[in-house]
Parts: C-alpha cells; sequence; structure tokens
C-alpha cells in the first residue's frame, strides 16, 4: 500500500510540447491507484505562495493534445534560498501534500535536491526540448521540437533554392547540440556548428559550401547551435562576403517550444506520468524517471544529477558525410 496520500505536481523551467500529457497521466494515475493530486501552477513560486488547487480527471480532459503547460511554469530565483525553501515546505504542510511530481529540466532538479534535503520526496519527469538531462536518452517536448524546426527549414528551402541563397539557422538547445545536430541530418545541411565542437569558420563552413557549388548545389543550409559562440546572424554575414553566396540568417527562437506534441511526446510523457506515480505507490523517494534503451525507468534524484550524456559522434560524423 501506498504511504503517500497526496501529491503535488507542477512543471518548472521553459515549457516544452508533452508536459500537459505528463501532468494528465500523473493526474489520472494517482486517481487510478487512490492518491489525492493537487496542481501547483507557476513552478516552485507556486508551491511557495500557495497556488494550489486539487485536479480531477476533468481538469485535465482535453489537454493532451496542447503544447506549453496547462499549469504555467516559472523560473523561481526565491526558491533557490533557504527562506523560500522553508516556505515551500511549510506550504506542502498546509496543503497535506506528501510528495512531489516536478516535471522540468537538470535546473528543476536542482530545486527538488534542495527540497528533498528538507525532508520532501520529489520524483522528477524529464521536460525539455533541448534533451540535455544527463540521466535520460529522452526528455518531452524534445520530438516535437525537432519536428518543428524540420518544417521551418523545409519551408526555407524553398525560398532559399528558388534564389539559390544559402540558410543558416539557429536552433535552440541551450548549452547543448541535440536539436542542432538532428536537424542537420534530417534537413540535409551542408554544416552544423555545435557548442560540444569547436569549429573552423574555413573548412567546416564555407569549404562544404564552396564544394557543394561547385558539384551544382542550388541551395544550401547551416544549421548554428544557440550555445556557439558567433551567432547566425554574424556566421550569415561572413557566408556572404567570403563566398559571394547570399546567406539569410533565421532564428527560430520560441516557436520551437510551442505546438501540439507528437504522438511520441504524447507517450513518452503518459508512460513517464504513470511511472512517477508507481515509483511513488512502492515507497520510492528521490527519484527520476529516465528512458533507458526504450525502457522507462527510474535512478536516484542525486545521481542523476550527477550524471552525463555526450552527443553521440556517430551522429556529428553522419552529418558531415552526407552533406557532400
Ligand atoms: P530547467 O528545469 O528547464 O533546467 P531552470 O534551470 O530555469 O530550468 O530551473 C528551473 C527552476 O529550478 C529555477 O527557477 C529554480 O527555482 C530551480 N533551480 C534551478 N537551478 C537551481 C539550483 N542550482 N539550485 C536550486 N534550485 C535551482
Ligand atoms: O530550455 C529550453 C530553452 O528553450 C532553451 O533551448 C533556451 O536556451 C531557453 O530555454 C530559452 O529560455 P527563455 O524562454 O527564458 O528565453
Amino acid at each position: 500500500m501506498s504511504v503517500v496520500k497526496a501529491i503535488g505536481v507542477l512543471t518548472s523551467g521553459g515549457d516544452a510540447p508533452g508536459m500537459n500529457a505528463a501532468i494528465r497521466a500523473v493526474v489520472r494515475s494517482g486517481l487510478y491507484y487512490g492518491i489525492k493530486v493537487m496542481g501547483i501552477r507557476k513552478g516552485y513560486d507556486g508551491l511557495i505562495h500557495g497556488d494550489i488547487e486539487e485536479m480531477t480527471a476533468r481538469s485535465v480532459g482535453d489537454i493532451i493534445q496542447r503544447g506549453g503547460t496547462i499549469l504555467q511554469t516559472a523560473r523561481s530565483p526565491q526558491f533557490k534560498t533557504e527562506e523560500g525553501l522553508n516556505k515551500a515546505m511549510a506550504m506542502a504542510k498546509v496543503f497535506g501534500i506528501d510528495a512531489l511530481v516536478v516535471i522540468g529540466g537538470d535546473g528543476s532538479y536542482k530545486g527538488a535536491r534542495d527540497i528533498s534535503n528538507l525532508g520532501m520526496n520529489v520524483i522528477g519527469i524529464p521536460g525539455t526540448i533541448d534533451n540535455d538531462i544527463g540521466c535520460t536518452d529522452y526528455t518531452i517536448g524534445y520530438d516535437t521540437a525537432l519536428n518543428t524546426v524540420q518544417d521551418a527549414i523545409d519551408k526555407i528551402r524553398d525560398t532559399a533554392y528558388s534564389h539559390e541563397r544559402c540558410s543558416v539557422l539557429e536552433v535552440m538547445g541551450r548549452h547543448a547540440g541535440y536539436i542542432a545536430v538532428n536537424v542537420s541530418i534530417s534537413g540535409g545541411a551542408e554544416a552544423v556548428i555545435l557548442p560540444e565542437k569547436p569549429f573552423d569558420l574555413d573548412k567546416d563552413v564555407l569549404k562544404p559550401i564552396i564544394e557543394g557549388r561547385n558539384r551544382g548545389k542550388k541551395n544550401y543550409t547551416v544549421i548554428v547551435a544557440e550555445g556557439v559562440e558567433g551567432k547566425a546572424i554574424e556566421i550569415a554575414k561572413e557566408i556572404t562576403e567570403k563566398t559571394g553566396i547570399e546567406a539569410r540568417a533565421t532564428i527560430l527562437g520560441h516557436i520551437q517550444r510551442g505546438g501540439s506534441p507528437t504522438v511520441q511526446d504524447r507517450v513518452m510523457a503518459s508512460m513517464m506520468g504513470l511511472k512517477a506515480v508507481e515509483v511513488l505507490k512502492a515507497g520510492g523517494r528521490n527519484r527520476v524517471i529516465s528512458v533507458r534503451n526504450g525502457f522507462v525507468t527510474d535512478i536516484d534524484l542525486n545521481e542523476a544529477l550527477e550524471m552525463k550524456k555526450a552527443l553521440p559522434e556517430e551522429l556529428i560524423g553522419l552529418s558531415k558525410i552526407l552533406s557532400l
């Protein structure tokens, strides 16, 4: 039997498509197992200020298809202070919350670790478009963001072909190049510039463009991850100056965070939400739900925070080989 009587669920950090599917899964799995679920609005800020309401099966109806997060999210500087953490603990007590499910990125897990040190039981669910969480192969929102970027690349390519131009696209990912390297493959880019790899403009960007032109290419795509020094606008300018090919920069920005989640994001979010509740029901404490080799599993929160994952070298190599 579960010792947990009431779960508080919140979304924290940057929103990601599929977070609603995860909220829905936590609420409905909780109810299925006879556990009350309280929705906490605006991340850790909502916990500090008591912006909390009991959720029902109906309150998560009609949300699985919606991007963003119905609970809203926040970056809470107050939660990083001792005073904020103590207030959050006190408020959890007022609402009878004895476990938290935090849907967010690794910043949110650091907050989770801090409140777990005060005695709260916290389960993390990875939600970020960046896919930059060390303990898991997959994060909620990543697949939708990839498909949004891909759609943009295809559209930009139509006009780049018509004008024989080079398009330089800056994509999100914070300090990681997961989105960038994957869309460079799916979008058939001539070059990709990643935060994980030092780059040489002449050798890694200008050379493949010039060689491509000599082989008869009619348009060129360069993907720049936002975490790279020297952004899309400057790189586009240099391409124009040094190759004579007109280059245009596009910074995709927050369009990458919105939109209806893909099937993969909805299913993964649903599986992770259920797993979080089952871990609590089984007596688990301070765990992060993760996907390893296609399976949904859970690992210790502190261990999860120590884990790093490298961008697969094969993907970087593949992108280069196929850009010929
Ligand atoms: P993400 O969870 O997407 O990585 P952030 O890094 O913005 O997003 O973190 C979300 C929230 O988690 C922050 O606003 C803060 O309340 C909490 N948080 C982030 N970093 C820390 C930290 N080092 N220590 C304690 N809490 C943190
Ligand atoms: O972590 C998600 C993300 O969209 C990153 O890719 C990006 O660096 C950051 O959040 C942008 O944050 P904000 O919405 O605060 O501008």
